[in-house]
């Protein structure tokens, strides 16, 4: 069987909290907190005096750190080439995080730069690697981007969209409902899942604005991202709401399932469900939400 690149594991990236890693108390609060991922933050959120201060604190955060859930545990790094770039590598070497997070990414160069890097100090398996989004460079390269994490010893799993960089080099309006960078946002989708790649959707600046904040997830749901990125830790009930599995979407996967397992079905590629066309592919996309369900279910009791 060929393997298509949306055959790529499940894994739950429906909440992505950044923690600025010069913070303290957001660095000792985020162990308690219900997201799929972190990203300790070392680049925007972290002001250039406060660098080797935020870098020795995820050292040491990284050592006290319990690392047997299924969390995610990421650090976003400066550019590599920048005056930051190699110590905030070697933060990565002393706490082996589950991702590195590139920002700025203009062009596949920028990931394969690290991956060397990374390969050289016989850091094969982890860290992965996860690429910021939010160049205007970036969005004309999303595929060769994307592709890179298909190559060889490719390390390449999620794009994280970045809107804030990308408005401020664009021009494109901070406006609700994202009218003038849908194209934008649904190209990033479409090159993830072209090279079987996770896609993150942009953080929403406003974390007082609730209603504002579940409409704009609703919205990277239907898009096809996978979660949304956040920066405070009142989004993350709502993005796991919204990025989850509904009752009545697992109710739905399971007829469908469930349809080409019963016997008189067997055989078919295409089946007749109440006067509606289901296909194989559509069994292959509810068993894949059903896994979802059941990856929920299981952090929920681990919780
Ligand atoms: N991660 C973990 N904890 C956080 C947090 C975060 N991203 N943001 C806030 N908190 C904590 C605060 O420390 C505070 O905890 P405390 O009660 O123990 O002091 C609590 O949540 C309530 O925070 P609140 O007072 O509402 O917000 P704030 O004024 O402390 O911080 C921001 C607001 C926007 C400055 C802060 O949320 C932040 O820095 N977010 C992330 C920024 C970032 O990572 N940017 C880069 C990616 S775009
Ligand atoms: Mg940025």
């Amino acid at each position: 069987m060929i393997s298509l690149p949306h055959h790529h594991p499940v894994r739950l990236r429906r909440s992505v909290l950044s923690v600025p890693a010069s913070n303290a108390r957001a660095l000792a609060k985020s162990a308690a907190l219900d997201c799929d991922a972190i990203i300790f933050d070392l680049e925007d959120s972290v002001l250039p005096e406060k660098k080797a201060e935020a870098q020795a604190a995820l050292v040491s955060h990284f050592a006290a750190l319990d690392r047997s859930g299924s969390r995610e545990h990421v650090i976003r790094v400066n550019p590599f080439a920048g005056p930051d770039g190699l110590a905030d590598l070697e933060t990565v070497a002393a706490c082996v995080p589950d991702a590195v997070l590139l920002p700025k990414v203009c062009e596949p160069q920028h990931v394969l730069d690290v991956a060397d890097w990374l390969s050289e100090k016989g850091l094969d398996e982890a860290p992965r690697l996860w690429a910021m989004i939010e160049t205007a460079a970036s969005i004309l390269n999303l595929a060769p981007i994307a592709e890179v994490g298909r190559t060889a010893g490719g390390r390449l799993d999620c794009f994280v969209v970045g809107l804030n960089d990308l408005r401020k080099e664009t021009g494109i309006a901070d406006m609700p409902g994202r009218p003038y960078l849908l194209p934008i946002l649904v190209q990033a989708v479409v090159a993830a899942r072209a090279s079987g790649l996770d896609v993150i959707d942009s953080v929403f600046n406003d974390f007082a604005d609730t209603d504002a904040f579940a409409a704009e997830c609703e919205q990277g749901r239907l898009m096809g991202f996978d979660g949304k990125m956040l920066i405070h830790p009142a989004q993350i009930a709502a993005a796991n709401a919204a990025f989850g599995v509904s009752e009545a979407e697992a109710a739905e996967a399971l007829v469908i399932v469930s349809a080409f397992a019963a016997p008189e079905n067997a055989g078919k590629g295409a089946i007749n469900l109440k006067g509606r066309m289901v296909e194989k592919l559509h069994a292959d996309q509810a068993d894949r939400l059903l896994v979802k369900a059941d990856l929920i279910a299981e952090r929920k009791n681990s919780a």
